[in-house]
């Protein structure tokens, strides 16, 4: 059976046509388009289909499209600040070398975000702990966290600067 199902998709209102047992995964990538969250295992494991729920990260792989009616998710198509202006994480995950071949790279981004979002000024210990849903084959975890530990001082400076 199919359902139409409204949410609101990085900040903008959107409906998606979709049977009980379409994953909010292939409605996002499949329905609207937006296929920078990854499906890597399908099943929970690897967290490069990690996307926003209410500012709660979740493997969209895990979630039905209906559980997410009536609900703000984000993606990392959402993440950057300003159409022409990456997210501090996207900066210095480019500039510490902790995407290579990225196909984890959106999921940890968006986890990331959501720690930060959280907890501004998160320890290494808390930086491991939030991204151990996470699995990159590629860079071997220290750049990753070197890169969110960046961002965080980047997004402090800026916070500061506001002020
Ligand atoms: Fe969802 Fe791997 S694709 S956790
Ligand atoms: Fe290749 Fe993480 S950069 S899996």
């Amino acid at each position: 059976m199919k359902r139409r199902v409204e949410a609101t998709v990085n900040g903008e209102a959107q409906s998606m046509f979709v049977e009980d047992h379409r994953t909010l995964l292939d409605a996002l990538r499949l329905d609207l388009g937006l296929t920078g969250s990854k499906k890597g295992c399908d099943v929970g494991e690897c967290g490069s289909c990690t996307v926003l729920l209410d500012g709660r990260p979740v493997n969209a792989c895990l979630v039905l499209a209906v559980e997410a009616a009536g609900a703000q998710v984000g993606t990392i198509e959402g993440v950057q600040t300003a159409p022409d202006a990456l997210h501090p994480l996207q900066e210095n995950f480019i500039r510490c070398g902790a995407a290579q071949c990225g196909f984890c790279t959106p999921g940890f981004i968006v986890a990331a975000k959501a720690l930060l979002d959280e907890n501004p000024a998160p320890s290494r210990d808390e930086i491991r702990f939030a991204l151990a849903g996470n699995i990159c084959r590629c860079t071997g975890y220290t750049k990753i966290i070197e890169a969110v530990e960046a961002a965080a001082v980047q997004l402090r400076g800026a916070a500061g600067e506001g002020a």
